[in-house]
């Protein structure tokens, strides 16, 4: 099968023939027709996350696909062969199998059916993404009528999190550029905050002076770099970076956090999938790619400017 993959440790990756999986206990093979791009992709790819997980090389790259079931090993008996489906490749050592291939073999707790209405390409933007943003809001437990500041909005995590709080009712402050204010507004957001035009603690103080209930921030590593000063006294943050990571510095400025750690399993994913059939919530796919110029979109993820979800189509 083609695969995207990187042959050795500090290689690049490279589009290239590898056997076919075989799909054994708990796990669900299939034939990939899109898979989703996450800046997880990268990082794994560069080896980031090696001293916590064992990679195994050639490691395919790619979390997220939408396909068809080709072989279902012993215990994932809630599909069947040519069943429609939505997964992902958690992330469980050893990092080795990816859905930038024409076959992953996907653990079955992450493998789910695909409603009719969504087709393949948008399915596969779901898992990884929108189940962090799902995770972000839950951990910020936002009421109607709150405002919530959204860092990092513009890309996949921050395109769904704006939506999912704005139909539980908050006023959303979403961070983005000028040219992609309409995008936000149209998702939900009630203000964009330019953050190439300034600092965003002080736009969103300038806009905002009693300041916001909530923080959900997609891009501080550290919560120094995050606007917590924004931030009422006993609001919460949630990260799915390190904005969060210190209990201690926010305890200082009289705030608790989250660092979220997605798990898009599939009764999480069932249940975004079935939202964004019924058109609750849009999967904003803003670039398609086939499989051999999937290293622009992730070139694009590394660039950090990418907006909404990029997805690779594989296959015919
Ligand atoms: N812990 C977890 O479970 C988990 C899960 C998913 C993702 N993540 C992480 O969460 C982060 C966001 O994920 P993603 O998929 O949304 O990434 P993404 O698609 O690359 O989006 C990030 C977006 O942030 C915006 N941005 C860049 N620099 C910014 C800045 N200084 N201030 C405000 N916005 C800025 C950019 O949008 P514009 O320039 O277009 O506005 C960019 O598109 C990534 O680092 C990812 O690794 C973690």
């Amino acid at each position: 099968m083609r695969a995207l993959n990187v042959p050795a440790a500090g290689e690049q990756p490279r589009l290239s023939d590898l056997p076919v999986p075989g799909a054994v206990e708990g796990t669900v093979l299939v034939r990939v027709k899109a898979a989703g791009l996450n800046a997880l992709d990268n990082a794994l790819a560069a080896g980031m996350m090696a001293e916590m997980l064992p990679h195994v090389y050639p490691l395919v790259l790619g979390r997220d696909a939408a396909g068809i079931v080709e072989a279902v090993g012993a215990g994932a008996d809630h599909v069947a062969v040519g069943d429609e489906v939505i997964g992902h490749m958690l992330l469980a050592p050893p990092i080795q199998a990816g859905t930038l291939a024409e076959y992953a073999l996907l653990p079955a707790a992450a493998v789910t059916h695909k409603p009719a209405g969504l087709d393949f390409t948008t399915a596969a933007a779901l898992p990884l993404a929108a189940a962090a943003a799902k995770a972000a809001v839950d951990a910020i437990e936002p009421e109607p009528g709150q405002t919530v500041l959204v860092v990092g909005a513009g890309g996949g995590v921050g395109s769904y999190a704006v939506q999912l709080l704005a139909a539980r009712g908050v006023t959303v402050v979403a961070t983005g550029t000028a040219d992609d204010t309409d995008r936000l507004t149209t998702l939900g957001a009630t203000t964009v905050i330019d953050y190439t035009a300034g600092p965003v603690a002080e736009q969103v103080a300038a806009a905002y002076p009693d300041g916001v209930d909530a923080l959900i921030d997609l891009v501080a590593y550290t919560p120094d770099s995050a606007p917590l000063d924004v931030v009422r006294k006993g609001g919460k943050v949630a990260s799915t970076l390190g904005a969060a990571a210190d209990e201690q510095a926010l305890a200082a400025v009289g705030l608790t956090g989250t660092s979220v750690m997605a798990a898009p399993l599939r009764e999480v994913v069932a249940q975004l999938a079935d939202q964004a059939a019924a058109g609750t919530l849009k999967v904003d796919v803003t670039t398609v790619l086939p499989l051999e110029k999937a290293t622009d979109g992730l070139a694009t993820l590394a660039s950090g400017t990418a907006r909404g979800k990029i997805v690779i189509e594989i296959g015919d």
